[in-house]
């Protein structure tokens, strides 16, 4: 980093995911799958799922919540809310708005962006900008998704994969450690590997888009395989090339949780043991922008991680983009 910018840390993390379990078992009984099969080729157990009336907001705000009282700041004092998520609320106005007025954040500007499972990852890295300049002191992150909404019912290869969930870290100035960096990407010719074909502007809401499906995640989950297994450990390598250090110096890795076959990879490419690494896939399938800041909090308050250790978040998703951050953990 520039000796001009201020250091910026996570100063609170916070998560929370919806009470309704649905286990692999109750997916037997929807579509042609078994609980031996999903276990074996994605180490998901179960996942949960949102009831009817509660929207991404919902369960951000909750996240947040719990983040602003982990850090010990008012809600007041937030500067800016960014949230990631692929199943906003509405298209627009955006969720981070709607969560503003939910956490009573009346002087945060307030945004959402937009980079599926890896937006989390992003938002951090905008987060740290406006910190690190001295334009604002607080930025709240929040990673919120409600894919069981866009997720189609008979859909074998992605109705066992997704679950519902929030996380939100809390960003801040730091007297030293903190966010140390970050390595970004982006591959816009893997479009059409994972996407979400209806409801934009390309192919509007329309009884023949409905019909179609359109409105519903379509993902090529071998080429995705492909990608996530080879990115994993490169970006985090990068980002930790950075600033001069290797595998050898992480204490602890958070990485997406989409396929314990891909962080397998990822662990097996960075040489580091089972007792380094964060999984909660099997609890809570993959919940795009909200699996690293969930993982993250759960670490946090279950003290896996302490002041001082070397942590890297790395995650990838559709675009295709990737990102990874490594950071001194301060608390
Ligand atoms: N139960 C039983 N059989 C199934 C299921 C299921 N749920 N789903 C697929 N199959 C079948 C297929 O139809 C296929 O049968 P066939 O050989 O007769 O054609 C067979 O199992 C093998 O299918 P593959 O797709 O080759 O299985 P694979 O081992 O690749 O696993 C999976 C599929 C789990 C989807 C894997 O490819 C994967 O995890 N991909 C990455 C997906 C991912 O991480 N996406 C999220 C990105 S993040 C974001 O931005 C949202």
């Amino acid at each position: 980093m520039n000796s001009n910018l201020i250091p910026v840390g996570i100063i609170g993390t916070g998560s929370y995911v919806p009470e309704q379990i649905i286990t692999n078992k109750d997916l037997e009984k929807i579509v042609d799958t078994s609980d031996e099969w999903i276990v074996t080729r994605t180490g998901i157990s179960e996942r949960r799922k949102a009831e009817s009336h509660i929207a991404s907001s919902d369960m951000g705000v909750i996240a947040a919540q719990r983040a602003i009282e982990a850090a010990g700041i008012k809600a007041t004092e937030i500067d800016l809310i960014i949230v990631a998520t692929i199943t906003p609320d509405m298209l627009f106005p955006s969720t981070a708005c709607i969560i503003q007025d939910k956490l009573g954040a009346t002087n945060a500007a307030a945004f959402d962006l937009s980079a599926a499972c890896t937006g989390f990852i992003y938002g951090l890295s905008v987060a740290a900008q406006y910190i690190a300049t001295g334009m604002y002191k607080y930025v709240l992150v929040i990673g919120t998704e409600t894919l069981s909404r866009i997720i189609h019912p008979a859909d074998r290869s992605t109705l066992i994969l997704f679950g519902d969930g929030a996380g939100a870290a809390l960003l801040g100035p730091v007297k030293e450690g903190g966010i140390l960096s970050f390595d970004l990407g982006a591959d816009g010719s893997g479009t059409m590997l994972l996407y979400q074909e209806a409801g934009g502007s390309r192919v509007p809401a329309s009884l023949e888009s409905v019909q179609q499906g359109k409105h519903y995640l379509t993902m090529m989950g071998n080429d995705v395989f492909k990608f996530a297994v080879r990115i994993m450990g490169e970006t985090s390598l990068k980002a930790l090339n950075k600033i001069g250090l290797t595998c050898a110096d992480i204490d602890f890795l958070i990485p997406h949780q989409a396929n314990i076959r891909i962080v397998d990879a990822a662990v097996k490419r960075l040489q580091l043991p089972p007792s380094k690494v964060y999984i909660n896939l099997d609890k809570y399938g993959n919940m795009s922008g909200a699996s690293i800041p969930v993982a993250l909090d759960e670490a946090v308050r279950g003290k896996k991680i302490k002041k001082g250790d070397m942590i890297v978040l790395v995650g990838f998703g559709a675009g295709l983009t990737w990102g990874s951050c490594v950071l001194d953990w301060i608390y």
